[in-house]
């Protein structure tokens, strides 16, 4: 999850702040979330409801955590692609996990083709796309009719206790480890990225706007994170 554009930043700048921490991303993940995040990348792969045979697309993949995770699900017979602009991500990925297909691509102009998937997941990455909409509608554009389309995100709890220690969480101890990491920019901008990006009722409108239906969600980790599940319209 670790560092996120502000999405303020032009897509050029977001790409090289993620080619710039690549090589501390996982360590930083796992340290932020004391190692919760595999869990949660499991759930969010249980709302994408894929399972043997299936395609699935992991869609802004990173270091390919969640694609990992949703390969183990397809298998026997089915295929995971994961996706990401960012080429240091992505050649971390492929050294993890070299029978997955990472692709350079970016998410707001896939380049795969209408339908040719049975799900597309996105862990941590829709709050750096510069266009939400357009991110979502090109994640439902290429699933099939009746698929799934998942948003696994952070999201600010309104409510104390969680309200407080998401606080000192984000505006102390994230900055402190992004010192710590030798990348003070890129982990201060985490925060107000996940500031500015909607609550998770908004983000289910997002998705209904860009035409999924029964879009669903969970939160988990005290309110902390939201994994959103909608699905594209059967014909
Ligand atoms: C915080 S990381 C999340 C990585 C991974 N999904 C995970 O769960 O750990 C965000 C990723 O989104 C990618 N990303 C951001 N905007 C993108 C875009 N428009 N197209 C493709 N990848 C993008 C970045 O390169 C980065 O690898």
């Amino acid at each position: 999850m670790a560092a996120s554009s502000g999405g303020t930043l032009p897509e050029e700048q977001v790409r090289a702040m993620f080619d710039r921490i690549a090589r501390v991303y996982d360590l930083m993940n796992s340290v932020m979330t004391v190692g919760l995040h595999h869990r949660w990348r499991e759930r969010a792969a249980d709302l994408a409801e894929v399972g043997a045979g299936d395609r699935a697309l992991d869609v802004a993949s990173g270091t390919g955590d969640l694609a990992i995770v949703l390969s183990r699900r397809v298998a026997p017979g089915g295929e995971v692609v994961g996706s990401d602009f960012s080429e240091r991500m992505l050649e971390l990925a492929r050294a993890k996990a070299p029978r997955i297909a990472f692709e350079h691509g970016n998410a707001l102009e896939l380049p795969y083709d209408d339908d040719s998937f049975d799900a597309a997941t996105v862990g941590f990455g829709a709050r750096n796309f510069s266009d939400l909409a357009r991110g979502l509608a090109e994640m439902a554009r290429v699933v099939r009719p009746g698929g799934r389309v998942v948003v696994l995100e952070i999201t600010t709890p309104a409510k104390p206790p969680l309200s407080w220690f998401f606080r000192a969480w984000f505006d102390r101890l994230v900055p402190f480890l992004g010192r710590m990491a030798g990348d003070p920019e890129a982990y201060s901008y985490l925060p107000s990225s996940v500031r500015r990006f909607p609550d998770a009722r908004g983000l289910a409108a997002a998705m209904t706007a860009v035409g999924l239906v029964n879009v669903r969600w969970i939160l988990t980790a005290g309110g902390i994170i939201a994994i959103h599940a909608g699905e594209v319209e059967a014909e």
